[in-house]
């Protein structure tokens, strides 16, 4: 499937097949594809969650509202992000383009996230919504659909998963054979009203 073929199909699907198993490989060369998704400094703050205990996605889908994607789909990724990433031996992030320039990034790193805790939270937004994209046109090249999902309680979820300080969750991606289609378009807006050239005009 090309590019844009897949963002044109991709849609949100709330009915999965939840007997359809997916393989570990299949899990594995998913989480690989979306690690190749771009983040600031190349530092990787996303931790994916894929949950595979019933008992667990029961408990999640009682935080989510009963939403049935939760344990139907075939895979359920959490979304989260370690906050403190940048300053975990940050010099790896680089480590390809050596000891003198790697260092130098590092310090980069340091001197942009150190006390902005706003800028940590929002570029964890940022890199975890980028890689639930790739996620999503990956799952539709592999002859899935998926959900993004941010319809749950966030502090129950977090304590479901032991979320670690310091740590954020961001959302949902479902991933699994779907059993129906996806409502119609709710509609997209005019594209006058969202594209912007060169500056918004005066209020
Ligand atoms: C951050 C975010 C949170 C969402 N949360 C939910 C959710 O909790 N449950 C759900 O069924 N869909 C959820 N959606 C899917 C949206 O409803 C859907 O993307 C939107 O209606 C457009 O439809 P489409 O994805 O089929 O194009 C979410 C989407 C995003 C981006």
């Amino acid at each position: 499937m090309n590019i844009i073929s897949a963002i044109e199909t991709r849609r949100s699907f709330r009915q999965f097949d939840a007997t359809h198993e997916i393989s570990e490989e299949e899990i594995e060369h998913l989480i690989a594809l979306a690690m190749l998704s771009p983040t600031p400094g190349n530092t990787q703050p996303w931790r994916f969650v894929v949950v595979r205990d019933p008992v667990l996605r029961q408990e999640i889908r009682a935080a989510a509202s009963g939403q049935t994607q939760v344990t139907d789909a075939s895979l359920l990724i959490i979304l989260t992000a370690d906050l403190t990433a940048w300053r975990t031996d940050p010099e790896r992030y680089a480590r390809t383009t050596g000891p003198e320039m790697s260092k130098v990034l590092a310090k980069s790193m340091t001197d942009f996230y150190e006390g902005r805790e706003w800028l940590q939270r929002d570029d964890a937004m940022k890199s975890t919504g980028l890689t639930a994209m790739t996620l999503m046109l990956a799952a539709k090249e592999l002859g899935y659909e998926s959900c993004p999902m941010g319809g749950f309680d966030i502090d129950a979820v977090g304590a479901l998963i032991n979320l670690p300080e310091n740590h954020v969750v961001s959302m949902f991606v479902t991933i699994g054979k779907p059993l129906s289609d996806a409502y119609p378009r709710g509609g997209q807006l005019a594209i006058e009203e969202v594209l912007v050239r060169d500056r918004f005009a005066h209020a």
